[in-house]
């Protein structure tokens, strides 16, 4: 068993528990460039819809527990909305006490349809999040684009956000987010891709990588919903071939492995699981012949 094997063997989902992250394991999560700069990111990082809860330490600990082991993985985009509920001032106050602002590549949304209310909405989330700065702001299921992206663009020139970008999870949205790649400069688009859901990788991502758009991916569990797809079945050892220890890793695998794919963002409120995904980062990804397979196997589910 060489170091690696060993290191990620031992890190075994249920052992994980308060055990110390071996460095060796965080330095060897994959990055990649942001196309429009060439800055590196972790491939994993962090959805939030699930982050808004109460100010209970009940509900606060399993997030605050999760949010440490995604530091010691190394950190990366942590992807938030002012519509997740509390999610933006729970990941402030979380943030702030666990010192890793500087860990972390923060992106959140915009949702409004007037210059004014898209303002004041951005300005509150620089409070909520206590950060003077968003790594990146994006356009909340295209609401209100045409009014806010110069808004966007006027945030990136003054510094408040160092990137901009748009999002969708729904298909119906996707012609009308093509022809906005297609035209405007923006240095990010995040939407879903899975082995359940596979449009998005016909027009959109193949536009976005000509275009030097970064791609982030959401909803590559289907929002939790494929672990029950295969559920009874046990992974294929053609898989474990290339690293694949968990389904969760499967899956992740299956869209971070398009070539126009630059982070995908699993929705994680245990710690178990972003040690689950971030290992998935840790060894190669299919090749284009294995993801075939992959979407065969799915298919015959
Ligand atoms: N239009 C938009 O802008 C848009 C739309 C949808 C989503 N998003 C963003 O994308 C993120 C991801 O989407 P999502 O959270 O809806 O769906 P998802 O990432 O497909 O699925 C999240 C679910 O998978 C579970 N999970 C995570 N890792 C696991 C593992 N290793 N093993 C077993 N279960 C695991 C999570 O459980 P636990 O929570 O228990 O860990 C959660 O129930 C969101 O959090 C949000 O930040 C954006």
């Amino acid at each position: 068993m060489d170091r690696r094997t060993f290191t990620l063997s031992a890190l075994g989902a249920a052992a994980l528990g308060s055990m110390r992250l071996s460095s060796a394991a965080a330095s060897e999560v994959a990055k990649r460039a942001i196309p429009s700069t060439g800055e590196e990111i972790p491939i994993i990082g962090l959805g939030t819809n699930r982050y808004g809860v109460d100010e209970s330490d009940e509900a606060r600990a399993p997030l605050r527990e999760s949010l440490q082991r995604f530091r010691a993985w190394g950190g990366g985009m942590i992807d938030t909305a002012p519509m997740y509920r509390t999610s933006e001032s729970v990941l402030g106050d979380l943030i702030a006490e666990l010192g890793m602002r500087k860990d972390v590549f923060l992106a959140t949304k915009v949702d409004k349809n007037s210059a004014e209310s898209a303002r004041t909405q951005m300005l509150s989330s620089h409070e909520k999040l206590k950060s003077g700065t968003f790594d990146l702001m994006q356009i909340h299921n295209l609401r209100g684009w045409q009014t806010s992206l110069p808004l966007l663009e006027e945030w990136k020139r003054s510094g408040r956000a160092r990137y901009t970008g748009i999002t969708t999870s729904r298909s119906s949205q996707y012609a009308e987010l093509e022809k906005i790649l297609a035209k405007h400069d923006l240095d990010f688009v995040q939407l879903n891709y899975s082995l359940e859901q596979r449009e998005s990788a016909e027009r959109l991502m193949p536009l976005a990588a000509d275009r030097g758009i970064g791609v982030i991916i959401n909803r590559a569990f289907g929002g939790g919903r494929l672990f029950r797809a295969v559920a009874s079945k046990q992974i294929p050892d053609w898989a474990k071939e290339f690293g694949c220890e968990s389904w969760a890793q499967f899956l992740l695998k299956y869209a971070l492995s398009h070539p126009a794919a630059t982070v995908a963002i699993p929705g994680m409120t245990k710690a178990r699981h972003v040690d689950d995904n971030f290992a998935a980062a840790t060894t190669r990804m299919p090749s284009a012949e294995e993801r075939r397979r992959q979407e065969r196997f799915f298919d015959e589910l």
